[in-house]
């Protein structure tokens, strides 16, 4: 495995094709999505040379909590369908390399699973439901199990299509068609690890919702409970709920990271949700510089979308971020191997970024800035 390509390639023949497809995949005709990995590919790295660069450090702080690297795991909805178990994996293989795992609200092991696995903190990303009584509990949960952090997505108010899904009928439970049933029985592995899993559903809110209890009436709740009503106003309420360190996850638009600014939370996330929301949308690298720009040091520019190894990560710091958040690069890892398959991902980027720095002659994260790029 000698890069995160590699990994896809294990995921690939690992995984069923429709949970493969899904972790893959992006809207309408992925333009975006594409979009993401193009942009960043342009994007040219200074070499520099004969600097003295033997005293190498790639820790930094991320909202005030120490970081072995400037990198967190992004919030998977329905991690752990690349592997079972595998929000747990994931956030064991985080806090082995000593940086911050996200759970999705959409998550196959619940909030307490999670807590119950790892000593270091993780955060929780919250969807706002219309359901707010389910959101506020959903929030005292990720209290009680003593999150570091609340990451509030609000890129999500209406779901954009993902025609893949929609070819393979991937909805949970998935549609057992008989094409899905020949393409799982052809991957056993992943089926005993998926059946061997704590969970088949989703987590946190199996058991949590009245009158849900099926999974059939919890897919269907959940796909009523996105709510396209939700405004700047509703962060007060977040804000009273969860006095600790809010993250604003799902800002490419520069009026919107002022406004993101504004509201006292600790960090913002430029990120187009990996391509799947609003197709046409730029791609979140290009859209980074502008709102580490606009927002300064009023707020933590975190960033995501396209992730696949250190130079990206490099090029993105380059840009404006303080961090980056992966989401395929470590699901390729968990389909791969699960939690050794998410260390590796780490691990790749992790020395491809410190080869990288070294090459571009720094020593630390804060010696990045636009010098380390080559502009024609
Ligand atoms: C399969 C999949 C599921 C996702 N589920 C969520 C989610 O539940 N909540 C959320 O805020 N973002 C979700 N995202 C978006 C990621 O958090 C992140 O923004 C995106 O993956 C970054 O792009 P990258 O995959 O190219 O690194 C999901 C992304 C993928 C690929």
């Amino acid at each position: 495995m000698t890069c995160i390509e590699d990994l896809r390639r294990r995921a690939r023949r690992r995984v069923p094709t429709m949970f493969f497809d899904y972790a893959e995949g992006g809207s309408y005709e992925e333009t975006t999505l594409r979009a993401n990995r193009t942009d960043l590919d342009r994007i040219k790295l200074r070499q520099r040379v004969l600097v003295d660069v033997s005293r190498r450090d790639l820790g930094n702080t991320i909202i005030g909590e120490k970081a072995a690297l400037p990198l967190a795991l992004a919030p998977i909805g329905l991690c752990g369908m690349q592997w079972g178990d595998g929000e747990i994996l994931a956030s064991r293989a985080a806090q082995a390399a000593g940086i911050p795992f996200c759970l999705s609200t959409m998550s196959i092991c619940a909030i307490e699973d999670v807590a119950a696995a790892v000593d270091r903190p993780f955060w929780f990303q919250l969807y706002v439901m219309k359901d707010r009584g389910f959101s506020r509990a959903l929030v005292e949960r990720a209290a009680a199990a003593k999150c570091s952090a609340l990451v509030l997505t609000i890129d999500l108010q209406v779901l954009g299509q993902r025609h893949r899904d929609v070819r393979n009928g991937m909805t949970v439970p998935p549609e057992w068609r008989f094409a899905n049933i020949a393409n799982i029985a052809m991957r056993p592995a992943w089926a005993l690890s998926v059946l061997a899993g704590k969970r088949k559903t989703f987590g946190n809110l199996a058991g949590h919702v009245r009158g849900m209890e099926d999974v059939n009436s919890l897919a269907q709740w959940i796909s009523g409970q996105f709510d396209p009503s939700l405004t700047w106003k509703d962060l007060e309420w977040i804000r009273a709920l969860w006095p600790g360190k809010l993250v604003i996850k799902g800002v490419l638009d520069v009026d919107d990271a002022k406004l993101a600014a504004r509201t006292g939370a600790s960090a913002l996330v430029v990120s187009n949700h990996g391509g799947r929301q609003l197709d046409g949308a730029p791609s979140s690298i290009s859209a980074l510089p502008k709102v580490a720009d606009a927002v300064g040091s009023d707020i933590e520019v975190m960033f995501d979308g396209g992730i696949r190894s250190g130079q990206d990560v490099l090029r993105a710091l380059a840009l404006g971020a303080r961090t980056c958040l992966i989401g395929r690069a470590y699901l390729y890892g968990l389909g791969a191997g699960g939690e050794a398959g998410v260390a590796k991902a780490i691990e790749l980027i992790r020395n491809e970024f410190d080869v990288s720095m070294a090459l571009c002659g720094v020593n630390s994260i804060r010696e990045i800035g636009p010098q380390v790029l080559a502009w024609d």
